[in-house]
């Protein structure tokens, strides 16, 4: 039990030493840890929660991102992973977040963000709808239902059969990973972090 709380405190300090540096604030959740209901919305909502840092760097070098790739954050939340993915040399970093008050606090971080190395947009609007077409490396940190993973991964085969393109899949804890077709199952790269390439390779 003390080995586990002070494992969690020491990836707490990692994560707000990276905030730190970047000059932003990703931690936490407007509405407390067990979500609520949402105005904008009119609907509850399940909580932001950040993927650690650490998990995302392991992420990054794991898929190997070159200049030419898009990194797509499919509910970005407060941005930490734009912002870590930017971090590396890439075309771009675009995130999609539903909710209001969350992609305010993301367009906030990005005005103030610091030393990141490629450009970052973040979006309004449903994920599951968004132009994958623009994407080829997506990440996603179990952001919705069944129903919802499972049009967002057929949105997705269906995006890469028409423009085949090198790709890349990261889907943090992939509770609904039996939907995701059309790629190749790579493995983990983190705890509960798994990836998936295209078959189409340069
Ligand atoms: C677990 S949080 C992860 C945040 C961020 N991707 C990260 O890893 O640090 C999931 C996010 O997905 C957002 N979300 C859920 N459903 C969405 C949808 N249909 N379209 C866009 N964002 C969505 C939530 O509001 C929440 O911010």
């Amino acid at each position: 039990m003390a080995k586990t709380r002070s494992l969690i405190g020491h990836r707490v300090l990692h994560d707000s030493l990276w905030d730190h540096r970047l000059s932003v604030y990703t931690i936490g959740d407007p509405v407390g840890k067990r979500g609520g209901y949402h105005e904008s919305l009119q609907a509850y909502e399940t909580p932001h929660v950040p993927t650690p840092y650490r998990d995302l760097f392991a992420m990054m070098d794991f898929v190997e991102p070159s200049p030419r790739d898009v990194f797509m954050d499919l509910g970005c939340g407060k941005g930490r992973a734009l912002f870590a993915a930017s971090l590396y040399s890439l075309e771009r970093a675009i995130g999609v977040e539903k909710r209001l008050d969350l992609w305010s606090l993301a367009q906030a971080n990005l005005m103030r963000a610091t030393g990141l190395r490629s450009p970052v947009e973040i979006e309004r609007g449903d994920a599951v709808e968004t132009d994958l077409d623009r994407g080829t490396i997506f990440y996603l940190y179990d952001p919705f239902g069944e129903a919802a993973a499972e049009k967002l991964f057929d949105r997705l085969a269906e995006s890469l059969e028409r423009v085949p393109r090198p790709a890349r899949l990261a889907y943090r804890r992939p509770t609904w990973a039996r939907h995701v077709s059309g790629l190749e199952l790579v493995g983990d790269c983190a705890p509960e972090l798994t990836i998936w390439k295209s078959q189409r390779e340069d």
